[in-house]
């Protein structure tokens, strides 16, 4: 298996979903939503890659750091690199039924767990898409972390103590999909939630809580005063309010204000191990990666997923190698330019 095999394969299964562009950067899928794209003129998918594009990195080979570490500690998981898989649902209508849900799922959590680390999966109108991950996650004996809609706080609550009797480490609930007409539409309504009802869900479930979709500062303090365990610094992969400035931008404050009170993650056009040190550098814990493992999974199934994350493990490697950063959980904000 080679990327460009996976790449190959992709291009032929999603059927134009997804173009396999030389760089995914949410031009030429604009607006494709559902499909791929970002939401609207695509600009918030768009900024998340640009915003990475203008990090640059200290280039520095005077020292000793020969073999970094990569392994580090996340909401007390062990894993082989700080990279985990971002939940993606909704296969049929986002990815042109290039796989079942079914398959998907398990792609991710599966490849994920070979390649030392673990994934997350997602949730939809359609109970097929909890479910299948749900599945995946059994199957994988609770290596997964599914992540809930911000749905009505009772239906978080079960659906989380699910996720609990299945093994899951940690659940999430995604609440930048709190506009989700697609939800209200089939009946299940979401909204944005209060701190106390943030509270109300940290104290009524057993694991760690995880909120996706912070963006601001004041949102991430919000989250450390309800009790929230981690933070996902994301703007949906551009999919949830359009204009948005890319996750890059943000991180830093962000983790200014709540670094070491709580666990930092970010995603958002991540495309290289080189944007996994830069994010690091600017903040976070540890990243997560949508489309790229969607590609991997639907160019090569569990191995596809475990392929893509091993090039990533092998880029952040060298990169680390290059700035003289000898530690994932110890990456100096100089190393940026
Ligand atoms: C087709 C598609 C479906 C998604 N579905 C979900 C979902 O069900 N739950 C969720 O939390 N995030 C979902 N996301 C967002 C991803 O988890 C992640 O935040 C985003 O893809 C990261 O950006 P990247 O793709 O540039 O890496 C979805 C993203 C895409 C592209």
């Amino acid at each position: 298996m080679d990327i460009n095999s996976i790449k190959g394969a992709a291009k032929v299964k999603f059927c134009g979903a997804c173009r396999l562009c030389p760089v995914c950067n949410g031009v030429a899928c604009a607006g494709e939503v559902p499909g791929m794209g970002g939401l609207g003129t695509g600009a918030a998918f768009r900024h998340n890659v640009q915003a990475l594009a203008e990090c640059r990195l200290n280039l520095r080979t005077v020292h000793s750091v020969k073999n970094p570490d990569l392994s580090c500690r996340i909401l007390g998981l062990d894993l082989a690199l700080p990279v985990i898989g971002a939940a993606i649902g909704g296969i049929a209508m986002n990815m042109n039924g290039a796989m079942t849900e079914e398959e998907y799922t398990e792609a991710i959590i599966s490849g994920c767990r070979k390649a030392g680390t673990i994934g997350m999966t997602g949730d939809g109108p359609k109970p097929l898409i909890f479910d299948s991950g749900m599945t995946a996650v059994v199957r994988e004996q609770g290596w997964g972390i599914p992540i809930v809609k911000p749905r009505e706080t009772d239906k978080v609550i079960e659906l989380a103590k699910q996720a609990a009797a299945a093994g899951a480490p940690a659940f999430g609930m995604d609440i930048d999909a709190a506009a989700l007409v697609n939800m209200t539409n089939a009946g299940q309504p979401v909204g944005p939630k209060t701190i106390q009802e943030l509270e109300y869900i940290k104290n009524n479930t057993t694991i760690p809580f995880i909120v996706k979709g912070i963006m601001t500062p004041d949102d991430a303090e919000s989250c450390w005063q309800a009790g929230v365990d981690a933070i996902v610094v994301s703007n949906h992969g551009g999919r949830a309010l359009d204009h948005t400035p890319g996750t890059a931008e943000v991180l830093p404050y962000i983790a200014e204000a709540v670094k070491g009170k709580m666990t930092v993650l970010v995603d958002g056009g991540i495309r290289s191990g080189a944007d996994v040190l830069k994010m690091l550098a600017l903040g976070a814990d540890a990243v997560l990666l949508g489309r790229p493992l969607a590609i991997g999974a639907v160019g090569g199934g569990i191995d596809g997923v475990e392929f893509i994350i091993n090039k990533f493990k092998a880029e952040l490697s060298a990169a680390m190698t290059l700035t003289g950063t000898a530690q994932v959980n110890d990456v100096p904000v100089e190393i940026l330019w």
